[in-house]
C-alpha cells in the first residue's frame, strides 16, 4: 500500500495551488457577490490543461490520471467552486463522456476543442420532475429517421449560458423506460434551442446556472452517443465518475475553510491569549483535521480505483457522502473560529459554507449516494 504522490501528482498539486491562490483568489468576492462568471480565469484553465486534464493527449488533453485530477480539483476547491465545478463537469461528465464513449468523428469534433479548453461542455439530465429520480426522463426525441426531434426543458445546468456542445438526456421511446432514454450532443445555437435565466444561489454564485428549453431542435442520429437506449447507462456510468470530482470539490471546501481558520487561530488573541491555545479552539481544529484527512483518503482512493479500472462506483458515493457532510459540518465550525469576522465576506469562510451545501445536492443528493451504496452492499 503506498501513500505517497508521485512527482507529477506533487507538481500538479502545487501548480493548481498556485493558479488558485494567484489567478482566482484575487476578484472570487466580487465575482461571487455579483454573480460574475469568470469567463477570463476558465479560459486560463483551458490554457493550463486544467479543462481537460483526463483526456489523451492524441484528443488534446493532458494525458493525466484521476488522482491527478482530484488533487487539482481539491486545491482550486480551496478557492473558486464556481470555477471547480465548471472543471469539474467538463472534465469528468462531459469529456469522459465523449471520450469512454464517443465515436471517432464525434471525438475530433467535440472533444477536441473540449480538452483543450477551447470551449466548454454541459450535462443535461436534471429536469423539473426528474432529479434524484433520473428515470422519470420528460425531455422527448421523437425518431424522425436520420435525426431527432427534441423538446423538453432542463434545468439546474452547469455552464447552461456558456458552453458550446451539451450532453442532453432525452426519452426516445417512453414504453421501454430507463432503456428509452438516448444521450444526445447538443450544439449551442440550434434553431429551438433557448437559454432560459440565470439561477441566483446560495453557493457557487458565479457558475452558470440555467434552465434549457428545446423545442423541435433537430440533432442528427449521428449525434447520439452509443447504441439506441443507451442513455441511463451512459448517464449513470458518467455520474460515477463525476462524483468523485464532487467528492474533491467537497474535500477542498473543507479543506479551504480549515486552513482558514488555521492561520487565523494563529493570529487571533482573546482572554490573552492566541485562541488556539484555548481547547475551545484546539479541539475543533483537531476535529476538523481529523475528519478532513479521513475525507481525503476516500477521495483518492476511489480516484485511485478508477485509475486501476477497478469498479469506483460504491468507493466515490461513498467518498462524495462523506466528503460532502465534512465540507459542510467543517465550514459551519470554521465561521465559528473566526467568531464575527467569519460572518463577513472579507475572510472567505461564509462562501466556503454556502458553497459546501451544493456538494450534498449534485450529481446526487446525499439520498442518492446512499441509494447506490447500499444496493451496492446488497447486490
Ligand atoms: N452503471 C450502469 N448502469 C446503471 C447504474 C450504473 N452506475 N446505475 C443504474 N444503472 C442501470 C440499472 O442497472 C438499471 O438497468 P436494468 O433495468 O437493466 O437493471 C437502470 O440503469 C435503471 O436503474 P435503477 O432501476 O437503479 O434506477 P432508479 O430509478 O432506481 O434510480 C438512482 C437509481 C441511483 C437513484 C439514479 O436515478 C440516480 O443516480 N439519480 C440521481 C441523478 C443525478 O445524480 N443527477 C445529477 C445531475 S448532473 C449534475 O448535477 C451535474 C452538475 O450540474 C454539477
Amino acid at each position: 500500500m503506498l501513500f505517497e504522490l508521485t512527482e507529477e501528482q506533487k507538481m500538479i498539486k502545487q501548480a493548481a495551488r498556485d493558479f488558485a491562490q494567484n489567478e482566482l483568489l484575487p476578484g472570487v468576492i466580487e465575482r461571487d457577490d455579483k454573480m460574475i462568471f469568470a469567463k477570463d480565469q476558465i479560459k486560463k484553465m483551458g490554457e493550463l490543461g486544467f479543462l481537460g486534464l483526463m483526456v489523451d493527449q492524441k484528443y488534446g488533453g493532458a494525458g493525466m490520471d484521476t488522482v491527478s485530477y482530484v488533487l487539482a480539483m481539491e486545491e482550486i476547491s480551496k478557492v473558486d467552486n464556481s470555477c471547480s465545478v465548471c472543471m469539474s463537469v467538463n472534465n469528468s461528465l462531459v469529456c469522459w463522456g465523449l471520450e469512454t464513449y464517443g465515436t471517432e468523428e464525434q471525438k475530433q469534433k467535440y472533444l477536441v476543442p473540449l480538452a483543450k479548453g477551447e470551449i466548454i461542455g454541459a450535462f443535461c439530465l436534471s429536469e423539473p420532475e426528474a432529479g434524484s429520480d433520473a428515470t422519470s426522463q420528460r425531455t422527448t426525441g421523437q425518431d424522425m429517421g436520420d435525426h431527432y426531434l427534441v423538446n423538453g426543458t432542463k434545468n439546474w445546468i452547469t455552464n447552461g449560458g456558456k458552453a458550446s456542445v451539451y450532453l442532453v438526456m432525452v426519452q426516445t421511446n417512453p414504453e421501454k423506460g430507463s432503456k428509452g432514454i438516448n444521450c444526445l450532443i447538443v450544439e449551442k445555437g440550434q434553431e429551438g434551442f433557448i437559454v432560459g435565466a440565470k439561477e441566483n444561489k446560495l453557493g457557487i454564485r458565479s457558475s452558470d446556472t440555467h434552465t434549457l428549453m428545446f423545442q423541435d431542435v433537430k440533432v442528427p442520429k449521428a449525434n447520439r452517443i452509443g447504441d439506441d437506449g443507451f442513455g441511463f447507462t451512459f448517464a449513470m456510468k458518467t455520474l460515477a465518475g463525476g462524483r468523485i470530482g464532487i467528492a474533491a470539490q467537497a474535500l477542498g471546501i473543507a479543506a479551504g475553510a480549515y486552513e482558514l481558520a488555521l492561520a487565523y487561530s494563529k493570529e487571533r488573541k482573546a482572554f490573552g491569549k492566541l485562541i488556539n491555545e484555548h481547547q475551545a479552539i484546539s479541539f475543533k481544529l483537531a476535529d476538523m483535521a481529523t475528519e478532513i484527512e479521513a475525507a481525503r483518503l476516500m477521495v483518492y482512493k476511489a480516484a485511485w480505483h478508477k485509475d486501476q479500472h477497478l469498479d469506483y462506483t460504491q468507493s466515490g458515493a461513498m467518498a462524495k457522502l462523506y466528503a460532502s457532510s465534512v465540507a459542510m459540518k467543517h465550514t459551519v465550525e470554521a465561521v465559528q473560529i473566526h467568531g464575527g469576522y467569519g460572518f463577513v465576506k472579507e475572510y472567505h469562510v461564509e462562501r466556503l459554507m454556502r458553497d459546501a451545501k451544493i456538494t450534498q445536492i449534485y450529481e446526487g443528493t446525499s439520498e442518492v449516494q446512499k441509494i447506490v451504496i447500499s444496493r451496492g452492499l446488497l447486490k
